[in-house]
């Protein structure tokens, strides 16, 4: 690359333990760091919240600072263990067992983290839900993952279309004047009730923990499953990639409705017992800086699609916020463009560190971190414990430069272990004893791994991962549409936008009205951010001879590329 590195800052620690560390690394260190290693009682909220909460030392510190719009709370390690012990009580009163699903579909709020730990505590599997979603999405999770227990707010109950669920048995409301019944529990008045002791249910590694949906080119969402082994990586890459300390202010920009605001705004953070800045509402470039400098921020994992937000709002912006907390950023989701690394240098005088890895990963698996040289437009170097590398088709391994599937040698500790009620899907992902990620990439010669794009039709809109299949299939519910298509098309700011072009039924005009009408049934019936910004009508939809739509070929239209190979396209 023609673009110069920029070298590594020490953080916790410096070089030579890092290279170190990576020869003789071996996961079964890092267990060694957990209190079940000793006690072999084993569960996630445990680690995270209580361990925390009993030592003298730490139990007043403030675990989370929660600030919305129209509210602001302090909860310290004692309080969220005390919280979440009360709402497992809850759970247990109203028949929650180990290995049950209880979703929980709300914003981020104080509530929302006393139940998760509450959910965990009872050994039940969370299942936590985007608030954006609207009734399909719901619907498709609730009704896959056969949920007995629903978590939201009275605001959000029309979207849960519970005609449809007949497992899910009862719905606790967090919210004011709740009218309680057989069917909905009044969160605030059981939890005054409930009492703040409760006798952990104690699990194994492999016991399920959490459960969170995402789409891939074909199908409804899939359940990827996450097990409590997973709290192993997700402290290994806090400490080595986060570079958590002790007196660390985190802030993790992402919802726990998506895994890295589990993963990295849950579990990493709080394994660490850092204090976590938790923001609900909406950003911009104004309220990001000024949540970093109010709160004084030192790590702050975020998403490509912010950072160049930050960079097109202009210095004049960045200047009026004092940003001088910070040790250095993290991003993940979508590609993180060159342009933003070397802006980090000149107007933060930071690094913000790349990081990838997926729903189905669990946690980080290659990454920039402090102690190594950052070459932009790299997604970095698999961190220790990890084997990574480009296979072709058949899982064999190709040299530097070549590009092909990005795969993971299969074994790191926090790796999904199942698609729920699925198991053909899970085995599909594995060839020759690699995960193959369905990314494309290459490697050069010194390690370092280069990201080119998806292999399959999955968008990629603000780091958001959307199935055209969930939008094609929402789109011909629409009364006027007849057949859908949908894309990724390249947008600068967005990564990609959904685009989608569609056939109407006889009889229906193409006006802009109409146009807008679908666009909004897709917007309040599966969720804003699956909603196409384009929709182009066309004559036919391409489709091979066996009725799968031609997606590629809709792009190289769009794009105006050369369109390949069309020999399966039907008359
Ligand atoms: C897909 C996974 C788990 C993090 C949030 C997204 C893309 C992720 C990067 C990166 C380029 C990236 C990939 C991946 N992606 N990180 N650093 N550079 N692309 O999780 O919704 O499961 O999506 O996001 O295409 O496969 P996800």
């Amino acid at each position: 690359m023609d673009m110069q590195p920029i070298p590594a800052r020490e953080g916790k620690h410096n070089l030579k333990d890092y290279h170190n560390a990576r020869k003789n690394f071996d996961w079964e260190q890092v267990k060694r760091k957990f209190s079940w290693y000793e006690t072999g009682k084993v569960n996630a909220a445990y680690e995270t919240i209580d361990r925390h909460a009993e030592n003298p030392s730490k139990k007043n510190q403030v675990a989370l600072s929660y600030s919305a719009p129209d509210r602001e709370e302090e909860l310290t390690f004692e309080q969220l263990k005390n919280q979440s012990n009360q709402f497992a009580n809850v759970l247990k009163k109203h028949g929650i067992e180990k290995g049950d699903r209880v979703f929980l579909f709300m914003p981020r709020s104080p509530e929302f983290y006393a139940s998760f730990f509450g959910v965990l505590k009872v050994g039940a599997i969370a299942g936590p839900l985007f608030e954006a979603f609207m009734e399909q999405a719901v619907r498709d999770r609730l009704q896959d993952s056969e949920a007995t227990m629903l978590i939201t707010t009275p605001d959000l109950l029309y979207r849960v279309p519970q005609e449809d669920l007949p497992d899910l048995k009862k719905i606790v409301l967090v919210g004011d004047k709740v009218e309680a019944s057989e069917r909905y529990i009044d969160y605030f008045a059981e939890m005054k009730q409930a009492s703040e002791d409760f006798a952990i249910e104690w699990v194994d590694l492999e016991d399920g923990m959490i459960l969170h949906y995402t789409s891939g080119s074909t199908g409804k969402p899939k359940g990827v499953y996450h097990v409590h082994n997973a709290m192993i990586q997700h402290y290994a890459t806090g400490e080595w990639v986060l570079d958590l300390q002790e007196n660390d202010i985190y802030w993790c920009t992402a919802d726990p409705g998506w895994v890295t605001g589990t993963s990295y705004g849950i579990f990493a953070p709080w394994l660490h017992g850092v204090t976590n800045v938790i923001r609900g509402g909406r950003f911009t470039p104004e309220s990001w800086y000024g949540t970093v400098d109010k709160y004084n921020v030192t790590v702050w994992y975020t998403a490509p699609t912010a950072l160049r937000k930050l960079v097109s709002a202009g210095e004049d912006v960045a200047n009026q916020f004092d940003m001088s907390s910070l040790r250095h950023l993290l991003s993940v989701g979508e590609p993180l463009n060159p342009e933003v690394i070397t802006w980090g240098v000149k107007a933060l005088d930071l690094r913000i560190h790349d990081t990838w890895w997926m729903t189905e990963t669990g946690a980080m698996l290659i990454c920039n971190y402090p102690t190594m040289d950052i070459r932009p437009g790299s997604m970095g170097k698999p961190i220790p414990g990890v084997e990574a590398s480009i296979v072709d088709n058949e899982g064999n391994e190709l040299p530097p430069y070549q590009m092909g599937n990005l795969a993971i040698k299969k074994g790191w500790p926090s790796m999904m272990r199942a698609i729920w009620k699925n198991p053909g899907k899970y085995d599909s992902y594995f060839v020759n004893g690699w995960y193959v990620s369905g990314d494309s990439a290459y490697k050069d010669e010194d390690g370092y791994f280069w990201f080119q794009g998806r292999l399959d039709d999955v968008i990629n809109t603000s780091g958001e991962r959307v199935g055209p299949f969930e939008v094609e299939s929402k789109l011909i519910e629409h009364e006027a549409v007849a057949e859908a298509g949908v894309i990724g098309k390249p947008d600068p700011e967005r990564g990609e936008i959904i685009k989608a072009f569609i056939t109407l039924n006889e009889g229906y005009e193409a006006t802009d009205e109409l146009l807008e009408d679908i666009r909004v049934f897709v917007k309040t019936g599966l969720s804003a951010h699956a909603a196409p910004r384009e929709i182009e009508i066309k004559d036919t939809i391409p489709k091979t001879r066996s009725g799968k739509i031609m997606r590629r070929l809709l792009k190289s239209w769009e794009l105006g590329l050369p369109t390949g190979d069309t020999s399966t396209l039907e008359e």
